[in-house]
C-alpha cells in the first residue's frame, strides 16, 4: 500500500477505449479495467437504463417469493445463452468471487441431495484464479494468493494446469470423494494460458466417466472475450456450472451469476429438494440487472462477439513480433485476451521489471497490468479498432525498449 501512496492515477472519465485522469491525460485502456469493460466506457445507454430502473425500483431483495422484471428478464436471457445442458437456471451473485463460493456450496448441496455427502473435494488447476473469497482463495493455483492465510477450505486438490494424465490418475484414486473439477477455460490472472489441444474435451470426458461435476469459471471469458458467447462453446464442452461476472454488465454495476445445467437443476430445484440456504442481499438487484440487459443489448446490436472473432488475428499479429524482443520470453493470446511474458533471467536480475514496463507503457499512454510479476495483461474492450491495437503494441515495444536501455550494467537479458 505504501508503494502507491502519492502515486495514484486518479481516473475521472472514460469514452470508448479511453479513460482520462484528473490532469486531463488520456490513456488507452488495454486491459478493459480488470477484464470487464467489454462494450467500452461512457455508454449512456447503460446509464439511462439504470436511471430508469433506479427511478422506478432501485433495489429489492429476491428472497422467498420476491422477483423483479429486470432480474427475471436477465435470468431468461442468460439461461438461453448458457452453454449448459437442458433448461439452465441462473443464480445471481454480486460478482465473480461470490459466484465461486456459490458454486462451491452448490457442489456440496448437490452431492448431499444425491446421497453422496462425502464428495466434497474440488479439483483446481495450478495457476488458477478463482477470486478472493475464502473458497476462491482455497482454490487458488497462484501460490502467492493462497499462502499466508492459515487453514482454508481443506477439501481442495490442485493438479498441474495442462496435465490431463494427472487428473485421470487422481480420479482413479480418489474419484468417489471428488465433487467437482473447476477451471478457467483460459487461465487469466495466472498469466493468460490457453488450454493445450483437446484439454477441455478430455477433462469433460473424465468428469463424465467419474461422475464429477464440471465447473467452468468464465468470469473473464464469459460474454464474448474469446469470440463466442462462452469459451466453453469454443472448446467444445458442456459444463454443469458456469460462473460469470464482469462482462455480464461490462462492469457498469457489480453483478455475477452461476448458470446451472440440467443435472444440478433437476436435483436442486426438484419439488422435494428443500431450500438452498444461500443467497445475497443484492442477488437479482434490479438496477444491476437493468445494466446487464442494456449491456447485452449493445453486444448483440453491435455484433461485438463476432467483432472479437474478427479482431483475434489482428491482436495476435500485432503482439507476435514482441516475442523476439530480448526482454520477452513468450506472447500468448486467444480472442481479445493476451499476455506478454517477460524473460525469466531478466526478471531474476530485476524483480521490478514488470512494474517498470507497466509504468513506461502508461507514460506512453497505454494502460496494461502486470500479472503475477511475470507478464503483461492485454484484454481491451471489444470496440477497440485495428489502429488502437497497433497503438498498444507500439507502446509495449517502446516500454520494453526503455527497460532494456536501463538494464543494469553487465547484466544479460537472456
Ligand atoms: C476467473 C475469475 N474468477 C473469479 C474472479 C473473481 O471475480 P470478482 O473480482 O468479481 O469477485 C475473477 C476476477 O478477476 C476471475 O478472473
Amino acid at each position: 500500500m505504501s508503494r502507491v501512496s502519492g502515486a495514484e492515477v486518479n481516473l475521472v472519465s472514460g469514452e470508448g477505449c479511453f479513460v482520462e485522469d484528473d490532469g486531463g491525460r488520456r490513456y488507452l485502456d488495454a486491459s478493459a479495467g480488470l477484464w470487464y469493460c467489454n462494450v467500452g466506457h461512457g455508454r449512456r445507454e447503460i446509464a439511462d437504463a439504470v436511471h430508469r430502473q433506479m427511478t422506478s425500483l432501485a433495489a429489492y431483495q429476491t428472497f422467498d417469493v420476491f422477483a423483479n422484471p429486470p432480474a427475471l428478464a436477465l435470468a431468461e436471457r442468460v439461461a438461453a445463452l448458457a452453454p449448459v445442458d437442458g433448461d439452465a437456471v441462473v443464480f445471481f451473485t454480486n460478482g465473480g468471487s461470490d459466484a465461486v463460493d456459490t458454486a462451491g456450496k452448490i457442489v456440496r448441496r448437490y452431492w448431499s441431495l444425491r446421497g453422496r455427502p462425502e464428495r466434497t473435494t474440488v479439483v483446481a488447476r495450478g495457476g488458477a484464479y478463482h477470486g478472493m473469497n475464502a473458497y476462491g482463495t482455497s482454490l487458488a493455483g497462484i501460490e502467492a494468493n493462497a499462502a499466508g492465510w492459515g487453514p482454508l477450505v481443506r477439501e481442495v486438490v490442485h493438479v498441474p494446469a495442462h496435465d490431463v494424465g494427472a487428473v485421470a490418475e487422481l480420479f482413479e484414486q480418489r474419484g468417489s470423494t471428488i465433487g467437482a473439477f473447476i477451471g478457467e477455460p483460459v487461465i487469466g490472472a495466472g498469466g493468460v494460458h490457453p488450454p493445450v489441444d483437446d484439454y477441455w474435451p478430455q477433462i469433460a470426458d473424465l468428469c463424465r466417466e467419474h461422475d464429477v461435476l464440471l465447473i467452468a469459471d468464465e468470469v473473464v471469458t464469459g460474454f464474448g472475450r474469446l469470440g463466442r458467447w462462452f469459451a466453453s462453446q469454443r472448446f467444445g464442452v458442456t459444463p454443469d456450472l458456469v460462473l460469470t461476472a464482469k462482462g455480464i454488465t461490462s462492469g457498469y454495476l457489480p453483478l455475477g451469476a452461476v448458470l446451472c445445467g440440467e443435472r444440478v437443476r433437476q436435483t436442486m430445484w426438484a419439488g422435494d429438494a428443500g431450500p438452498f440456504r444461500h443467497g445475497y442481499t443484492y442477488s437479482g438487484h434490479p438496477s444491476a440487472c437493468a445494466a446487464a440487459m442494456a449491456n447485452l443489448d449493445i453486444i448483440e446490436r453491435e455484433g461485438l462477439v463476432e467483432r472479437v472473432g474478427a479482431l483475434e488475428p489482428v491482436l495476435e499479429a500485432a503482439l507476435a513480433p514482441l516475442s523476439a524482443h530480448p526482454l520477452v520470453a513468450e506472447v500468448r493470446s486467444a480472442g481479445l485476451l493476451a499476455a506478454v511474458e517477460l524473460d525469466a533471467e531478466a526478471l531474476r536480475q530485476r524483480p521490478g521489471l514488470v512494474d517498470d514496463v507497466v509504468r513506461d507503457a502508461r507514460e506512453a499512454g497505454v494502460l496494461v497490468r502486470g500479472l503475477i510479476g511475470r507478464s503483461l495483461q492485454i484484454s481491451p474492450p471489444f470496440v477497440i479498432t485495428e489502429t488502437e491495437i497497433a497503438q498498444i503494441a507500439a507502446a509495449l515495444r517502446a516500454a520494453l525498449d526503455a527497460a532494456a536501455d536501463r538494464r543494469p550494467a553487465g547484466a544479460e537479458a537472456r
